[in-house]
């Protein structure tokens, strides 16, 4: 047990917890293969670092190998409901200190983000940029010690551009997210998968002949139209982007406005990163029984203030499914409080996508600390070497071989004179 201060649900929970963390790990070779490089390496010696991460079986796998290369590893929940509680507690017996309890409130969300910043990090760790900024606004006596910092999300980069822009940012980050073997696969599949997964657990609907309407056709709204029209839905995309949209259109799906969907869907889901863009007057127009998911990072996309401000009565009728009831009698069903769906009802992404996704994070976190005091104070990009690296590594864990280039090739391909 560690003595540093965590704080958990329960911690007569983590046998269960071990038992689900070394589950996942037989999906995760990559990270395998990079945690025994750490502990025969110790990366980390002297090392400490803070991570603000959705506490699942993943995640724990991903703080194992950085503890495996000597880091001092401490732990808060990026999220108040994706907290996996037998997680947590099987961490904290692992000796990794974790702050992270389901249906934690908000008092207490950022009382765990300051406990894990009481570690005073070298390298911090984020999905959804939360350590950054508590650093940057409330606590930046720790700044100086620190090296960078990595994210994992979207809606994170967003945020560390925007600090980077209005010249706030003080320490180097790496935008994770941004790495091919993250977010082509991540936020694809794993969303795509994940989210379908959420809904399906907290509402266990039918999905085929429903009218589906996805906001946003990003990486993660490309994987949740798929996976969507795979079960039989009928897939509207509302987008702001018009070459998105028109993607959209020609990857076969219906693209509309939202107020004209907001009358046809059965199901809305959001993953734009965006505020409000479900809004009060699509609440207006909305068939009796339509159900609103996000699985967006905040819980800012769909309007919630304005649907409580809309509804006469609130009832929890499952787990995870809030029914309103309008002043007009129509009845709207908001799923896990419009937090992302994915984590609030399932379990998160598949073990297999995050082994990549972690698997960049351990090997910038490598990075960043090899690299200390040479990085400029920017976001950095997720070197090219270490996204082929992930890539080649999955590869060969799922026995995929592929051709490489003869000299003759790369000569033809470097060169500018041949043609026809
Ligand atoms: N649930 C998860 O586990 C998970 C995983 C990865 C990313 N995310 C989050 O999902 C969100 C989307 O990520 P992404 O990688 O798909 O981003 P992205 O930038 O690739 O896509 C977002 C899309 O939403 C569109 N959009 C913005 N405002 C809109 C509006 N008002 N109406 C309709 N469309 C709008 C944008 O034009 C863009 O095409 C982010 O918040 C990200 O952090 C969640």
């Amino acid at each position: 047990m560690t003595s540093r201060n965590y704080d958990i649900k329960d911690p007569s929970l983590a046998e269960a917890g071990k038992q689900r963390i070394e589950w996942a790990y037989r999906e995760m070779p990559v990270v395998k293969l990079i945690k025994e490089r750490f502990a025969a390496e110790k990366p980390f010696k002297g090392i400490r670092i803070s991570g603000c991460l959705h506490i699942t079986t993943e995640t724990a796998n991903l703080a194992l190998a950085l503890q495996a290369g000597g880091a001092d590893v401490t732990l808060c929940a990026s999220n108040p409901l994706s907290t996996q509680d037998d997680v947590a507690a099987a961490l904290v017996d692992y000796g990794i200190p974790t702050n992270a309890i389901k249906g934690e409130d908000e008092t207490t969300y950022y009382k765990h983000i300051n406990t894990a910043l009481d570690n005073k990090p070298h390298l911090t760790v984020d999905d959804g940029a939360d350590l950054v900024s508590t650093i940057h606004t409330k606590r930046s006596e720790l700044i100086a010690d620190v090296i960078g910092g990595a994210e994992e999300t979207t809606t994170g980069v967003i945020r560390l551009r925007s600090m980077y822009k209005a010249g706030q940012l003080k320490y180097p980050m790496i935008a994770v997210n941004d790495a091919e073997t993250k977010h082509f696969f991540d936020n694809r599949y794993g969303t795509g998968q994940s989210t379908i997964d959420g809904i399906t657990r907290a509402t266990n609907i039918l999905w085929a002949g429903k009218k589906v309407v996805v906001c946003g056709y990003g990486w993660t709204g490309r994987g949740v139209t798929m996976r969507a029209r795979g079960l039989g839905a009928h897939v509207i995309v509302v987008e702001v982007e018009p070459v998105r949209a028109l993607e959209a259109v020609m990857d076969g799906y219906q693209v509309m406005p939202l107020l004209e969907a907001a009358e046809v869907g059965d199901i809305f889901i959001t993953v734009t990163g965006d505020k409000n863009v479900i809004d009060k007057a699509h609440f207006q127009v909305m068939k009796n029984g339509t159900i609103l998911a996000n699985s967006g990072h905040f819980n800012a996309e769909i309007n919630i203030p304005a649907l409580e401000g809309m509804a006469g009565k609130k009832r929890t009728i499952r787990d995870f499914v809030e029914e309103y009831t309008l002043k007009d009698g129509r009845c709207l069903f908001l799923l896990g409080e419009g937090r992302l769906i994915n984590l609030a009802a399932a379990e998160g992404h598949p073990a297999s996508v995050m082994d990549m996704s972690f698997a960049d994070q351990a090997l910038c976190a490598e990075y960043m600390v090899k690299n200390k005091g040479k990085l400029e104070i920017k976001v950095h990009p997720v070197p090219e070497e270490i996204d082929k690296e992930v890539a080649r590594l999955k590869l060969k864990a799922m026995g995929v071989a592929i051709d490489s280039l003869t000299a003759e090739q790369q000569k033809y391909l470097a060169s500018w004179e041949e043609g026809t």
